[in-house]
């Protein structure tokens, strides 16, 4: 990756910020992307002019530069190092993607094949880490326990957490792709009180995690094929979507030289949230309240009065202004795989279908360009395999996990990488003294 600082001074292309106050004037280089808008390099601005930049939720500030992944979201563009989700949805596999993210390349047949033992033979917990699990409270969310079990990683694998050493960094990676099924499906186990399934290496990443999940010891589990592509197909999508607030809390925490668990666990907080990753879950439960398709014009009222805390979850983005390419293949894949699964008629999805065509056609979705986003759909496809509502966010961070690695290596090898400490516009009292308590 080129230096940002070498890149800026090469740049001849300038942008002149003048203080009208004090008629001081500041060149500031422009910085060309492969793709996308060019970006403004502000370095400088503070020391110059004595001013900070003020953009509450990052509308418009890039915090890093990156290889990963690329949006374009007027467009409903998304590409995983070049290649188009629509192409690798068609043609790869989940555990193909996972190795194009860490390594920026495709990989060959062989590299494949040794990528895919590599994280089979890592998939096991630490046995110790069993007890873990049983002490959480009988009926914790599962993203709770995954929360907890994944910052305690850190205290069993000593031995990758040395960030400074590439070796390490790898290997962190590798189990953290890895475990996060062995984790997920465990979390899910203890929280209906079952025994937790070891992980078996015959079995492809996506199968490995249904039988962990649905498999008990007192019959024969087979791998569902069409539960087992669809799940992979999901996983895929969901692998990285650039610095959204996970990534971008995975990064800050890993700015300070956090290890790599400690730095998942945060990112695991962040998507939990329901305006991110939770909105799967919440997705459900919205359709499950609307109920009837003849409710849904007073849903959509709901969803448009200010006044109103409901919103149509599963519906905006904040970078794509356009369908979301995600949700459109796994719009697709919900036809097909209700259809294979013998739920074709599930009431839910029919809702959802209909649910969206209202909403395209209303005023109020199109002047804000609110399209569907990747959770509207999958949460259907995870109903349909089995998966309950409460493990679709877990399911989300199984797959996020590639692209929070990814991320996180490609951070801490960036040689512009300095601590994330952002500044703020202080509005509290200005300084004053202290009052003793009998004047106050
Ligand atoms: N229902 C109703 N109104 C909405 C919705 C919605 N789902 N989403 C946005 N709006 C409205 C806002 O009220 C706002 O209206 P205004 O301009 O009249 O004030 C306008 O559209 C812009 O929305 P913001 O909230 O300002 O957009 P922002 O980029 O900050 O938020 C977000 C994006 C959080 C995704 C938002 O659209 C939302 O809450 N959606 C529902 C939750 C959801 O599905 N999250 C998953 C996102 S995908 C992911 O994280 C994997």
């Amino acid at each position: 990756m080129k230096s940002l600082k070498e890149e800026s001074k090469m740049n001849k292309d300038t942008i002149s910020v003048i203080d009208n106050r004090t008629g001081r004037q500041v060149e500031l280089p422009i910085i060309q992307p492969s793709q996308g808008p060019a970006v403004i390099d502000i370095g400088t601005l503070y020391k110059e002019l004595g001013y900070f930049t003020y953009d509450p939720g990052f509308l418009a500030t890039a915090s890093c530069q990156s290889e990963i992944t690329y949006i374009d979201g007027d467009e409903g563009i998304l590409q995983y190092c070049g290649y188009p989700i629509e192409q690798l949805a068609e043609k790869s596999s989940f555990i193909e993607v996972a190795y194009l993210m860490l390594k920026g390349e495709l990989p060959k047949p062989d590299e494949l094949k040794k990528f895919e033992d590599i994280i089979v033979h890592h998939s096991m917990l630490n046995e110790s880490l069993k007890n873990f699990f049983h002490s959480f409270y009988h009926d914790a969310h599962p993203m709770a326990i995954m929360v907890g079990v994944v910052g305690s990683l850190s205290a069993f694998y000593h031995d990758s957490t040395d960030i400074s050493k590439a070796d390490h960094r790898e290997i962190a990676a590798h189990r953290m792709i890895a475990k996060m099924p062995t984790i997920a499906a465990a979390s899910y186990k203890h929280s209906i009180g079952e025994p937790l399934v070891y992980p078996k290496n015959d079995l492809s990443y996506t199968g490995n995690l249904l039988r962990m999940m649905f498999s008990s010891p007192c019959e024969e589990y087979e791998v569902n094929p069409i539960a087992e592509k669809a799940l992979d197909l999901i996983f895929m999508l969901h692998i990285d979507h650039e610095q959204n607030a996970s990534t971008s809390t995975v990064r800050l925490a890993g700015s300070s030289g956090a290890n790599p668990f400690a730095c998942i666990s945060s990112g695991i907080t962040a998507l939990w949230g329901p305006a991110h990753g939770g909105a799967n879950e919440a997705v459900l439960s919205v359709l499950k309240e609307i109920a009837d398709v003849s409710r849904i014009p007073k849903y959509l009222e709901k969803a448009k009065n200010k006044n109103d805390p409901f919103r149509l979850m599963g519906f905006g983005h904040r970078v794509y202004k356009n369908y979301d390419p995600r949700a459109r293949i796994i719009r697709d894949m919900c036809h097909k795989v209700l259809g294979e699964l013998g739920s074709a008629n599930d009431p839910l999805f029919e809702l959802a279908l209909r649910l969206e065509e209202i909403a395209l056609k209303d005023d109020y979705f199109i002047q804000r360009k609110l399209y569907p986003n990747v959770d509207f759909y999958s949460g259907l496809i995870y109903r349909a395999i089995g998966v309950p509502s409460n493990m679709f966010t877990v399911m989300f961070a199984i797959a996020r996990t590639v692209g929070w690695v990814a991320q996180w290596t490609e951070m801490i090898s960036d040689s512009n990488q300095r601590i994330g400490r952002p500044r703020q516009l202080y509005v509290g009292p200005e300084k004053r003294n202290y009052v003793s308590p009998d004047k106050r």
